[in-house]
């Protein structure tokens, strides 16, 4: 299980995720949502420990997390595996090292500078690729790949690290929906198949619903919404949203930044749409 024990973060004078307490059970599928600069990155950020709260504590069954150094650090980093929105491949290298690099936290530090896998480390990547169904990608460089082929690469490199969370920042922001729909559904048959917990920051609400057993809201850094999806009625959306500045109505298309919702394709059933902020 996975604690939060009212952890805070602040940037300055900015308080980015303000006293944050939450319980999450081995193998849920949790997604947080919430407008930009919300804190959702931020919190993520600190569970892998990119970066350290200020305040507050994150424990992993029973231990510190926010106390790891040096190897156990190490360890925590390779039992969370992060996915994020820009894939953050090694674009010149072949698709099959970028997910063998994901068993580096695995190794001696002496077999990686010597760069040498094993059979079985390939055969295992190998079977992370066709799992993704990108087998045929295995010798080109990354960087070639479209984007929803890259993000599940990177997914595959995730499962090289047999973690015990992933972590995913808007894993599916910058795909069209149909990459986006391969994306969401392989983090699901991982949460449901290897009981693997996946947290995963939303920009839509529908996707959140469609996906996640729990929902996470968040607003000026603190958790407004914590329930099933079931639960997220129209208020409890508006307590995560907030009213948008003409008043108008939220809408269930509704993105955690205006930019994004002109510039990006949406996954959400047409029935759904409503251009919120077309013209803000
Ligand atoms: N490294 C940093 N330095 C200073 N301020 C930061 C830093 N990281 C985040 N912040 C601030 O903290 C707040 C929360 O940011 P965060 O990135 O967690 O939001 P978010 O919910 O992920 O937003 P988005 O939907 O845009 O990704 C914002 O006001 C942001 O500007
Ligand atoms: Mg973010």
């Amino acid at each position: 299980m996975l604690e939060i024990r009212n952890v805070s973060r602040r940037f300055g004078k900015k308080t980015a995720v303000d006293s944050v307490a939450l319980e999450i059970e081995q193998g849920q599928m949790v997604g947080i949502i919430g407008r930009s600069g919300a804190g959702k990155s931020t919190l993520l950020r600190m569970i892998n420990r990119l970066i350290d709260p200020t305040d507050g504590a994150i424990f992993f069954d029973g231990k510190e997390v926010s106390a790891h150094r040096g190897g156990t650090l190490r360890r925590w980093q390779r039992d969370c595996a992060m996915v994020f929105q820009q894939f953050n491949l090694v674009p010149r290298l072949d698709v099959l090292t970028n997910v063998l690099l994901g068993r580096l936290n695995h190794r001696s530090t002496a077999l990686n500078l010597m760069g040498i896998f094993s059979r079985e480390e390939r055969a295992m990547a190998l079977g992370a690729l066709e799992r993704l169904d990108i087998a045929q990608t295995a010798l080109q460089r990354a960087g070639t790949l479209s984007g929803g082929q890259q993000q599940r690469v990177a997914i595959a490199r995730a499962l090289m690290q047999q973690p015990k969370l992933i972590l995913a920042d808007e894993p599916i922001a910058s795909l069209d929906p149909m990459n986006a729909k391969v994306v969401m559904d392989s983090l699901r048959d991982i949460n449901l198949r290897e009981g693997i917990t996946v947290i995963t920051n939303l920009h839509t609400l529908d996707t959140a619903r469609a996906y996640c057993n729990r929902i996470i809201g968040m607003a000026g850094g603190k958790v407004v919404f914590d329930g099933p999806p079931e639960e997220l009625t129209r208020e409890a959306v508006r307590l995560v949203y907030g009213a948008d500045a003409n008043g108008e109505e939220i809408s269930e298309a509704i993105t955690s930044t205006s930019i994004r919702a002109e510039r990006l394709p949406r996954i959400e059933s047409a029935g759904s749409l409503v251009p919120a902020f077309a013209g803000h």
